[in-house]
């Protein structure tokens, strides 16, 4: 399959990326690099810098390369900026995949992927999180993704589209091969932050409410590595043979893990001892997140090499030792 990959140069595009040349397809990159890094994108690989939302250079982009299918994970994902600046979670997240659509329409390519999020549930009314649960998003970040969502079930009806969409429980580590890995400016996700703390580069993590309902006070996430995130997209592909259907994945391990419990694991990794402070509830985090995958793993066949916490954190670990300044080391 030639694979236009908008958003291939971010954290889960690029690692994507690899794992589509691993399988035998050909990806082809767009992203305007306002969050991404060029050098997360190998030589081999078509890379055009343009805006998703510029709908006549993404129709030409899609003829000239022959595109059969379309990933999209081209969007931005600050929750707590989403909530002070709606306009511009709206514009990028949902006005410019609109315009991506109307452009593939346009070229003839009616086969999508999509990155959306649990974020998209909310407070989620039961754990673990299945795909059936009423999805009320607390914030324009999960907004937007749920209104991709809907519009691709319109689009699905109407216009014989086929796509499969993806809700992503907390991703992270990095490439096995230590290439690539996560580098966000500025960074809010914990893993990375929690192993920044224990080499020094800050001061220390703040854990961010201590008081919740759960085992030791600290949120419950899960923590799902990127190239398994990967692998369950290309997994999918044969579904979107059949035009006119859409299919929505929850993709997580299953496995809850405590803000504690991270900082213990990255402790146990990187052999460093981490300084911690603990801090009020950040606005917008529910307790417990975490996900029931078992329709993708019986739909797709989907295999989740990195199953326990550990593992994922020792991936992340080998990229920010190795790569202290990210893509600019
Ligand atoms: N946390 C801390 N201290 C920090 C950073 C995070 O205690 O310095 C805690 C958070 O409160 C949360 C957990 O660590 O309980 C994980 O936080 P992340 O910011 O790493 O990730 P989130 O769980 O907030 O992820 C959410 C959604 C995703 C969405 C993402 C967008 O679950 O679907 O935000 O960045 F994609």
């Amino acid at each position: 399959m030639k694979v236009l990959v908008a958003g291939g140069a971010g954290y889960i595009g690029s690692h994507c990326v690899r794992q589509l040349q691993a399988a035998g397809h050909s990806p082809v990159v767009v992203d305007n690099l306002v969050f991404g890094h060029r050098a997360a994108v190998a030589p081999d690989v078509p890379f055009y810098d343009a805006d998703l939302g510029d709908k006549a250079a993404m129709e030409a982009l899609l003829k000239r390369e022959e595109i059969d299918m379309v990933m999209h994970f081209a969007a931005f994902a600050y929750v707590g900026e989403s909530v002070t600046e709606p306009r511009k979670y709206y514009e990028n997240n949902f006005v410019a995949t609109l315009r991506l659509l109307e452009a593939m329409l346009d070229a003839g390519v009616k086969k999508f992927v999509f990155s959306s999020t649990c974020a998209t549930f909310g407070v989620p009314t039961s754990l673990p999180i299945t795909e059936d649960l009423p999805q009320a998003p607390i914030n324009p970040y999960g907004q937007t993704k749920l209104d991709v969502e809907n519009l691709l079930k319109s689009f699905c009806h109407a216009y014989g589209m086929s796509f499969a969409a993806f809700r992503y429980f907390n991703a992270a580590g990095a490439a096995e091969d230590g290439t690539i890995g996560e580098d966000h400016n500025p960074e809010t996700h914990l893993i990375p932050l929690v192993i920044d703390a224990a080499t020094g580069r800050r001061e220390n993590i703040k854990i961010f409410g201590t008081d919740y309902p759960t085992p030791d006070g600290t949120c419950l996430r899960d923590y799902i590595h990127v190239d398994d995130l990967a692998r369950a997209h290309i997994a999918a592909f044969p579904l979107l043979e059949k035009a006119g259907a859409g299919h929505f994945y929850n993709l997580g391990t299953g496995t809850p893990n405590s803000v504690r419990e991270i900082i213990t694991a990255v402790e146990q990794v990187t052999g460093k001892r981490v300084p911690t402070v603990e801090a009020e509830r950040r606005a917008g985090d529910p307790p417990s997140l975490y996900a029931d995958s078992s329709k993708a793993i019986r739909e797709l066949g989907w295999k989740i090499k990195y199953t326990d916490v550990t593992a994922i954190i020792e991936t992340a670990w080998r990229w920010h030792r190795d790569h202290p300044k990210g893509f600019g080391s």
